[in-house]
């Protein structure tokens, strides 16, 4: 068996998820902490967001899903709102090429036709130069919902079935469904992890979370490192999957 020791504990390397989706909360608690503006928080979530990508390479992770801003974000004070914005675009225009040259495909998901269409050219540019990338896929969660992705979703479903793409109703089983949603090809997250030890989902992928363990840590996001990610997949690794079955 493949044992990876760190420090004094191990880690089952043959029962690595396979994707884990994040809340990536606290970069403002994290910034009020140290005396600084609530940017600088964000500034230092990118370096965190760095940290677990490169984790999760090493760990063979195949997709990791961040939470980057929700449809409710918008109600942050226009300063932040626009700084946020402003830190994607410049993210992603420096950090595609090596992104690429790592092997990561890079996927935005929510309701990109509410984004400016300067960061929405900056994100057809990313996608498009990663789409063959199989190392690891980046699922960015932007201007995003799930009410919004499931109503997205069923709007589709239903211009599909009034155009008779869908001949029979009776046919729409999950994963039909699921192959409408912006996850569409992904595999449900076995798990996910909420820093800032907030006990909330938030509006985060509620369809795709339906059987997954969740982790609620007392770490503030641009604490977040690889250490950290290690001690969930273990306690995820005791954890009993049931999927409403008995217990094994
Ligand atoms: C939560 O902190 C974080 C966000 C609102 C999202 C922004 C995330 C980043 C900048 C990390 C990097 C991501 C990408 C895609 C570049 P908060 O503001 O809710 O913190 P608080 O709860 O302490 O106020």
């Amino acid at each position: 068996m493949d044992i990876q020791v760190v420090e004094d504990v191990s880690l089952n390397l043959e029962a690595i998820p396979q994707h884990i989706a994040v809340i990536m909360d606290g970069n403002g608690r994290w910034a009020k902490k140290r005396n600084q503006p609530r940017v600088f928080g964000h500034k230092q979530g990118v370096l965190a967001l760095k940290r677990t990508l490169i984790a999760c390479k090493d760990l063979g992770i195949k997709y990791l899903s961040v939470y980057a801003f929700s449809t409710e974000n918008w109600s942050r004070p226009e300063k932040e709102v626009g700084f946020l914005m402003t830190l994607f675009k410049s993210m992603l225009k420096k950090e595609v090429n090596d992104l690429d040259s790592n092997g990561v495909k890079i996927k935005f998901c929510g309701d990109l036709q509410g984004l400016d269409k300067g960061l929405r050219d900056q994100i057809d540019k990313a996608e498009e130069k990663t789409k063959n990338n199989s190392v690891l896929q980046l699922n960015v969660m932007l201007n995003y919902g799930a009410r919004n992705e499931i109503l997205r979703a069923c709007q589709s479903v239903v211009h599909d079935v009034q155009s008779g793409q869908i001949a029979d109703i009776s046919k729409i089983d999950d994963d039909l469904f699921s192959s409408y949603l912006d996850t569409a090809g992904c595999p449900e997250p076995e798990l996910l992890i909420r820093t800032s030890n907030e006990s909330r989902i938030s509006n985060y992928l509620l369809w795709q979370l339906s059987y997954s363990e969740l982790f609620f840590i007392d770490c503030l996001w641009p604490d977040f490192d690889k250490k950290q990610l290690i001690s969930v997949l273990k306690d995820y690794q005791k954890r009993n999957r049931r999927f409403g079955g008995l217990h094994a």
